[in-house]
């Protein structure tokens, strides 16, 4: 965990957006200061699953972290705030539209007063233009980025997808942003301001969907198993069709439960030997040569017709069986793997992708692993902190507060959240 040893984060960020690319920067070494409102990120409380536990929409995202606790609607947590700030390379958040503006520390305070300092700001549809002042979530941001329009069937409702592109993906682009700024700035000195909108983010995923559209400028999709035409405008949704140049799509294997699917692309390369394998077997032992798919161009046009040649074979195998049968042809497959499939597989857990933790109010629990494997400073995965664990700990190390300085702030209601007014 040697990457960014030298690398302080102050850390605002809550649910998942934000601190996915937090945790994915502690995974590498940083110090992720996680600064918290006093009662808490609130999806330590959401979906849980042990009662008085962190849940584990926390302890899965928040990962290798310290925890502080400051009351900003006090003076005396801003001014906490603003000393760390000057203590740390980087500040993110990803707050609503003006939360950072009404606790008086824009980004123009924030730089005055530590000019070095790196800031990340993750915002639904960013700081400008007409949708700037919209809060956004997972499925928001899928909507509005090109995802649910092109996801599903063509005459079935948009479909979100299960990755979470809005905001997981939203917090990888966030952590490649913060690491060209800082690179930046330890070369200038100079900090400056990364901003990811989580509509671009899904955009920029969705990117491929967009060269789809402008193709649809000058002609049908030849590739797609739906019907397009030469000026139909919008890229369709094409089921599980491959969105590439090869053609692919998803084979329902024995016993045909929900899972038992295997993806298979028909490669243009691997067409010859995949026909000469499945052909005899499905009663056509001249498949290979047939002219309805001995050419890509063809195949292409009765695409929906080979798809049915094929699942006829898989129709006597399970997926891992079919799967055995092309690998050696070199067909690119994979079987659909359902998170109980993937929780028990030999080669997630060989590559430390379901990782055992243990945690002081929920015990044993596993988190998903580091997906990005350095050579020399592999990440080492710790339980997420308990709420405020950390406080005294920072104000004294990193800010060298001493122990009457710590008690008068948290007289002052600094680390605490204010009573709650009695009901009338
Ligand atoms: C996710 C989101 C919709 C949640 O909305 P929300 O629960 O209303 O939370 P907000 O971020 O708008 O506001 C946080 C509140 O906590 C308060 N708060 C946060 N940290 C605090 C602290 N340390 N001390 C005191 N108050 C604090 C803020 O002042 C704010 O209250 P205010 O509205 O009175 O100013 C919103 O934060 C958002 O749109 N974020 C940007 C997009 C994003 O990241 N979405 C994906 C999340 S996975």
């Amino acid at each position: 965990m040697e990457a960014l040893k030298d690398v302080r984060i102050l850390d605002m960020t809550h649910v998942q957006a934000g601190p996915t690319c937090s945790q994915l920067l502690a995974w590498m070494g940083a110090d992720v200061i996680k600064f918290e409102n006093p009662q808490g990120d609130a999806t330590r409380g959401q979906l849980r699953d042990v009662p008085n536990a962190d849940s584990l929409y926390f302890t899965m995202l928040n990962c290798n972290k310290r925890s502080i606790t400051v009351n900003m609607k006090t003076a005396e947590g801003k001014a906490v705030f603003a000393d760390l700030l000057k203590k740390c390379d980087i500040i993110m958040e990803n707050f609503g539209p003006g939360v950072l503006e009404r606790f008086g520390f824009g980004w123009d305070k924030i730089r005055e007063v530590n000019p070095k300092i790196v800031m990340g700001s993750i915002k639904g549809f960013g700081s400008t233009g007409p949708y700037s002042d919209f809060k956004a979530y997972e499925n928001v941001a899928q909507a509005m980025g090109g995802s649910m329009s092109t996801t599903g069937v063509p005459d079935g409702p948009p479909f979100v997808t299960g990755a979470q592109i809005g905001d997981s993906g939203t917090g990888l682009h966030l952590a490649i942003g913060l690491l060209g700024a800082l690179h930046q700035a330890r070369r200038t000195g100079k900090g400056q301001y990364v901003e990811v909108a989580m509509m671009d983010g899904v955009m920029n995923l969705c990117r491929v969907k967009f060269r789809d559209h402008q193709r649809l400028t000058r002609g049908e999709l030849s590739e797609f198993s739906v019907p397009t035409y030469k000026g139909m405008g919008e890229t369709p949704r094409a089921g599980n069709d491959s969105g590439g140049g090869q053609l692919g799509n998803a084979i329902h294997c024995k016993p045909h439960g929900a899972n038992d699917w295997l993806y298979i692309v028909v490669q243009e390369a691997v067409w010859d030997a995949l026909a000469k394998r499945i052909g005899p077997d499905i009663g056509m032992p001249e498949l290979a040569s047939d002219p309805h798919f001995a050419k890509i161009g063809e195949r292409r046009k009765n695409q929906q017709l080979m798809w049915t040649l094929i699942n006829k074979f898989a129709e006597k195998f399970t997926k891992r069986e079919l799967m055995a049968i092309l690998n050696p042809l070199n067909v690119p497959c994979g079987p659909i793997m359902s998170t109980e499939d993937l929780a028990n597989d030999e080669h997630v857990r060989g590559r430390e992708m379901w990782v055992e933790l243990d945690h002081p109010q929920r015990g044993k629990w596993f988190n998903v692993g580091m997906p990005i494997k350095l050579s020399e400073s592999p990440a080492v995965i710790k339980r997420s902190p308990l709420l405020g664990e950390h406080t005294e700990e920072v104000l004294k190390d990193v800010l060298g507060y001493d122990d009457a300085k710590v008690g008068a702030l948290k007289g002052a209601g600094a680390f605490t959240a204010p009573p709650k007014k009695a009901a009338k």
